[in-house]
């Protein structure tokens, strides 16, 4: 089973039957619909839509666990985590999932389970498929509000790293409005796709970013 076609219907099915005896009915319905965004914007800007697709639906693999469950899992799948990370049990769901998924279906490609992995706190200069899983985990249709709603009229109509960048911003803030701790990577991250930055340069992409060239 661990070995098989990842990309198969069987596979697509058996782990959809799976994610939904992990989490509960929201979460399950959020995750397809992740899936199916994630397929869509793949079309639009060009990227695997299998990928995006089987990235969408197992991003939440792990978020089915209470904090000291969490903490459990990953000390389970082998993480060293950082006293920060250790202090953030909401935000580790993606980390243990992409090492547990890593795990248990080696068949599954390394593009995915980046994507898997990023989607909570983002990451540096990420590829195509990690902004595509960030942004649908974002504006799946089951999302709601004004900003949501603002977003996903821009889905397909500015480039991908913009559109990125509109989403993690609406994370930041809502994270300040909601009190949250605040990753202490968010400001290395943010700054990596700013066109001052030496690693933006470098980007496959760069040159369509709308803000202005170094
Ligand atoms: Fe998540
Ligand atoms: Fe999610």
């Amino acid at each position: 089973m661990g070995d098989a076609n990842p990309f198969s219907e069987e596979f697509f099915e058996a782990r959809r039957a799976e994610l939904e005896g992990r989490v509960g009915p929201r979460r399950f319905q959020h995750s397809l619909g992740v899936a199916d965004t994630a397929a869509a914007l793949a079309r639009v800007y060009g990227a695997d839509e299998r990928e995006a697709r089987l990235a969408g639906l197992l991003h939440d693999w792990d978020k089915g666990y209470d904090d000291p469950g969490i903490l459990a899992r990953a000390d389970e799948v082998g993480l060293t985590l950082s006293d920060e990370l250790r202090s953030m049990p909401r935000v580790l769901h993606g980390l243990t999932a992409a090492a547990a998924l890593r795990r248990d279906f080696p068949a599954l490609p390394e593009t995915v389970l980046a994507a898997v992995e990023r989607h909570t706190l983002g990451e540096v200069a990420m590829g195509d498929l990690d902004m595509i899983v960030y942004i649908a985990d974002a504006l799946e249709p089951g999302r709601t509000g004004r900003t949501v709603e603002k977003l996903r009229k821009q889905m397909g109509k500015v480039p991908l790293r913009e559109l990125f960048l509109e989403v993690y911003a609406y994370w930041v803030r809502l994270i300040m409005e909601r009190r949250h701790p605040m990753y202490s990577r968010t400001t290395e991250i943010w700054n990596s796709y700013m066109p001052e930055q030496e690693v933006f340069r470098t980007m496959p992409g760069a040159d369509t970013m709308p803000y202005g060239r170094p």
